[in-house]
């Protein structure tokens, strides 16, 4: 019978059996410990670390292992950002190159993902991971954060393939009006956010829709839970566009509880950058992240050249 690969990366050993993934690792104290993962949160986590090419700053599968993104190199760590963990020693970390953790990465996901799994998309719209390997889903775990090409009404610009997902059929999608001077015609067209969101056929997972030097627009629909606690380099906003999502706000270097968010439509918050946030959304909705990808954004924020903290970049007073 066909089984499922074990891997090595650094130190870290990955293993996965019908439930379960495991993370070994070396301690500081020495010795070594086994962290185990629901299958399911462990994939989710993984396919979108290497989807988002390790995202700004930190991203944890879960309290214990994660990774920080040096750009250029990655950080994968187990234990270290946890609290007890780190009194304890229990705890190991290795800078790794960029190339070499996605290899080891990607490969995991072609073996661990079964056919009947899709992990980019809401629990009721998949089968389930457990269980004995049967086959690979190579065109889910594919996916890459779709970034728009072509202007609007550029001839060879393609319609959205997808259809309206089931949570939002019925929901009316009003095009504005258009008034364009003789001659311009084929250069100016309307887009419709909610209906692009509407059709979107992952969770969890921006699009760039609009860059402005470094101002990127990321909407995304949502649904059940964020598969990772993000811990941003840099201060990045959420708008809330239809549904509700709660947030837990932890702090980043020790998980430690900090505060509770819900964000109902028209709600406007900015994540400073020491925290970790993860969103909750009980039903299918909509948010609109805006991300600064200034490349030089976190050592501007670890010199104090620009505020880490959103309270003291607007006055909200
Ligand atoms: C985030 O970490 O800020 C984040 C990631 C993915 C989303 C939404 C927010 O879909
Ligand atoms: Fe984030």
């Amino acid at each position: 019978m066909d089984t499922y690969r074990e891997f090595e990366l650094g130190r870290f050993h990955f293993r996965r059996d019908d439930y379960f993934a495991y993370v070994r690792f070396p301690t500081q104290r020495g010795g070594s410990l086994e962290h185990r993962m629901d299958i399911h949160a462990f994939l989710r986590a993984l396919v979108r670390d290497v989807a988002w090419g390790f995202f700004y700053g930190m991203i944890k599968f879960d309290d214990i292992f994660g990774t920080i993104n040096h750009y250029g190199e990655v950080e994968v760590f187990a234990g270290k950002y946890c609290g007890l963990y780190r009194e304890r020693g229990l705890w190991h970390e290795e800078r790794l190159k960029t190339g070499e953790v996605e290899g080891v990465f990607r490969a995991m996901l072609e073996d661990w993902v079964p056919e009947d799994f899709d992990p980019f998309v809401a629990p009721r719209e998949t089968g389930l991971a457990v269980g004995p390997k049967r086959g690979s889903n190579l065109g889910a775990i594919g996916r890459r954060r779709v970034v728009t090409e072509r202007m609007i009404r550029q001839e060879d610009r393609r319609d959205p393939d997808y259809p309206v997902n089931d949570a939002f059929k019925g929901m009316a999608f009003q095009y504005g009006e258009m008034h364009i001077k003789a001659g311009h015609e084929g250069k100016f067209g309307l887009v419709n956010l909610f209906e692009y969101l509407a059709r979107s056929d992952v969770t969890w997972n921006p699009s760039v829709v609009s860059v402005v030097e470094h101002s990127l627009f990321c909407p995304t629909t949502e649904e059940h839970a964020l598969p990772v606690k993000h811990g941003n380099d840099r201060v990045e906003w959420f708008i809330q566009l239809n549904g509700q999502i709660d947030w837990e706000i932890c702090d980043q270097k020790t998980g430690a509880p900090k505060a509770y968010v819900r964000m109902r439509p028209g709600d406007v918050a900015a994540m400073p950058a020491d925290i970790q946030h993860q969103g909750f959304a009980p039903e299918r909705s909509m948010l609109l992240v805006w991300e600064n990808a200034d490349p030089e954004m976190p050592q501007k924020v670890r010199q104090g050249a620009v505020p880490g903290d959103p309270d003291k970049m607007v006055t909200l007073k």
